[in-house]
């Protein structure tokens, strides 16, 4: 990937219309996409607006881990200014999630789950991470940056030690070099279509959602109220809460944090 695919995706994507990723800001090396993207943000860029880097030197996951970004990967973030309640946020990562699935289930027929709430799993092993920042002013959403890397085109070896157990890359699983250009131009076509429908017909995410799942009908644990609790994962609200069913058959919503599938409940 280079500035002149960049503009090349940039200016097919608004000449047909889209929004997001009509105006691509593209670095060789950074600190995290999501710092710049919520600078542009707080300048009043645009909704669309899109960060891009080929490394991050300091990529940020959720609960404050760090995201590898070694070169190969898509490693990006994106302005977006919804109109959405705050609580609907956490539905943009959901949304998104959606998105990435589609888009490598149709380059490369593979099969990819989405792990409630934000990742996405080939063959049990994370791809891909999402994270979505919203900042909220006097009870609406006046932006959100919605965050996603995606461990492409780089060997599964050059993910940290600790990792490779539990994460994957796209060329590690399909054992080919991948065209980043055609990975990245696609993902921005459908991430407009899914951010569209989020707004306009939301039970349709909520549904495609249910369709890649590899959380619901699993037996999972989370941390609720400060308590372990194990159930099964019984489904997701329109909302995107997961509902744990306990043993004793009391239902829980839980609205963020981890949720672990339990070991040989996963495949
Ligand atoms: C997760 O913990 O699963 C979310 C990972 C999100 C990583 C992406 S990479 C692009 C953007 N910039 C960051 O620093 N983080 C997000």
């Amino acid at each position: 990937m280079n500035i002149n695919s960049i503009q090349y995706i940039q200016n097919t994507l608004k000449s047909q219309g889209y929004v997001l990723g009509c105006k691509i800001h593209y670095y060789e090396e950074l600190s995290s996409t999501m710092t710049i993207a919520k600078n542009l943000a707080i300048q009043g860029s645009d909704s669309g607006t899109t960060v891009i880097a080929k490394t991050q030197i300091s990529g940020r996951g959720r609960l404050d881990r760090n995201w590898s970004s070694p070169e190969g990967g898509i490693w990006m973030s994106i302005v977006l200014r919804p109109p959405i309640a705050p609580h609907d946020v956490p539905l943009i990562t959901l949304a998104s999630g959606v998105s990435v699935c589609t888009v490598i289930q149709k380059l490369f027929n593979l099969s990819p789950g989405l792990k409630w709430p934000n990742d996405v799993v080939i063959n049990g092993k994370k791809v891909c991470g999402i994270l979505t920042e919203g900042c909220i002013d006097s009870g609406t959403v006046s932006y959100a940056v919605l965050g996603i890397g995606i461990n492409l085109n780089f060997s599964a070896d050059l993910l940290p030690a600790e990792l490779r157990t539990s994460a994957t890359t796209l060329l590690t699983e399909i054992g080919r070099p991948i065209e980043p250009e055609q990975f990245l131009h696609q993902l921005l076509i459908e991430l407009n279509s899914v951010y569209r429908e989020l707004i306009d017909n939301r039970p349709q995410i909520i549904d495609l959602w249910r369709k890649f799942s590899v959380t619901i009908g699993k037996e999972v644990s989370a941390i609720y109220d400060n308590k372990k609790i194990c159930g099964i994962a019984k489904d997701i609200t329109q909302d995107g809460n997961l509902i744990i069913k306990l043993g004793s058959g009391e239902e829980i919503e839980i609205y963020s944090g981890e949720v672990s599938i339990r070991r040989g409940a996963y495949i």
